[in-house]
């Protein structure tokens, strides 16, 4: 990420939108943020497209990510969630910002094989050569930037003996990569079946992205938290409290996880994302030790409340709508965007944030407060 600019905006939220945009278009190359989608884009995007759907495109402020000030693109019909992220995002600057790193693009194809023969697994895996020559062959073009197949993993007796699973892990470089990885399988389904002596089943990618993770951490002072009536040693003791519920019951940890995705879905909404499958790897994450919890920690540690958000982030800057939409494009800008592991970490950061925000209201004095005023506010 190239932080060229200051996160700071004093007063940008009491500015009227027109001022807003002109500021932030300030800061973008010509073009600007453009004039959104326009029926022909969406009409080659999607089937029997009758026109566009508006949602708010809001800019988050006070994001430092690694040392670099960083704004950050947020669209979401929901009030209160750019607000909240920008509040969260000053508290967080107080202790040096958001630290955030993010896994190699690795994203994992499967090719499920029916009533596979004896040492199935085995034989597949004398087979790998040709197995990733096959499947790079219909992928020349990322071959050709250092991406393609890295690992071929055969998976005996998933579930029921009579079936046996490949992975091919994919280095995507900074593409999602659905669309390449799937190509893939499906090129090489049949000759994975012939070498387990089974039968063809299902190919495609699996939304668990585990090797694909991307994690935040940042230590929030304790005076950063203070507000109204509220001290910020208090403040943080709830939030560490309130982190510990969700991690011990799965009611709670379902809305605590709610609130992060408010943050993650709408940077990857305004970056073109599929956020659909970053929600279905979040939550598969947040279940992997057999029962649903948080997908963040905060402790309180010294004068300090240190957060911590790790999970499944598959996402890119090359393909799709990150593409061709011409906001999407402008806000990868906007945010000095450059690979699909810097969005991943920015991603991971707002919702760190937005976490942070909800539990330090929820904590202190509840989010009506917050969010009725922006409801009269819009009333
Ligand atoms: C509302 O969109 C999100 C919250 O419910 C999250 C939470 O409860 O942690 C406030």
């Amino acid at each position: 990420m190239t932080g060229k600019t200051s996160s700071r905006l004093p007063g940008f939220h009491r500015l009227d939108l027109g001022r807003r945009r002109e500021e932030i278009e300030s800061r973008l190359a010509p073009g600007g943020l453009g004039e959104g989608l326009s029926d022909g884009l969406a009409d080659a995007m999607v089937e029997n497209a009758v026109g566009v759907f508006g949602v708010p495109l809001g800019v988050a402020t006070n994001f430092t990510v690694n040392g670099e000030d960083v704004l950050v693109p947020m669209a979401i019909e929901e009030p209160s969630v750019i607000a909240a992220a920008s509040n969260a995002a000053r508290m967080v600057r107080g202790g040096g910002g958001f630290r955030a790193s993010a896994d190699p693009p690795h994203t994992v194809v499967q090719i499920e094989v029916l009533e596979p023969g004896p040492d199935a697994a085995q034989r597949v895996l004398e087979h790998r050569e040709a197995i990733v020559d096959a499947a790079n062959a219909t992928q020349p073009e990322l071959v050709a930037l250092g991406g393609g197949v890295v690992d071929v993993i055969a998976r005996e007796a998933v579930g029921s003996a009579r079936r046996l699973v490949v992975h091919l892990v994919v280095d995507c470089i900074d593409a999602m990569g659905a669309n390449m990885v799937n190509t893939m399988a499906e090129e090489v389904s049949g000759m994975v079946a012939a070498a387990a002596g089974g039968r063809e089943g299902l190919r495609i990618l699996t939304n668990l992205a585990d090797r694909r993770l991307a994690r935040a951490m940042c230590e929030v002072p304790f005076d950063a938290l203070a507000r109204d009536g509220f001290e910020g040693c208090g403040v943080a003791g709830a939030v560490e409290a309130a982190a510990l519920f969700a991690a011990e019951d799965p009611y709670r940890a379902a809305t605590h996880n709610k609130g992060i995705f408010n943050g993650v879905d709408a940077v990857l909404l305004a970056c073109g994302n599929d956020w659909r499958a970053v929600e279905a790897g979040g939550h598969a994450w947040a279940a992997r030790n057999g029962s649903y919890g948080s997908l963040t920690t905060w402790r309180v540690e010294g004068e300090v409340l240190r957060g911590e958000i790790e999970m499944p982030m598959a996402v890119g800057v090359v393909g799709g709508a990150a593409k061709i939409h011409p906001t999407a494009r402008a806000c990868i800008r906007l945010a000095g965007i450059e690979s699909g592991v810097d969005l991943a970490r920015l991603a991971v950061c707002a919702g760190l944030a937005t976490n942070l925000a909800a539990l330090a209201a929820l904590g202190s004095e509840g989010i009506q407060r917050g969010h009725m005023r922006l409801h009269e506010r819009k009333g």
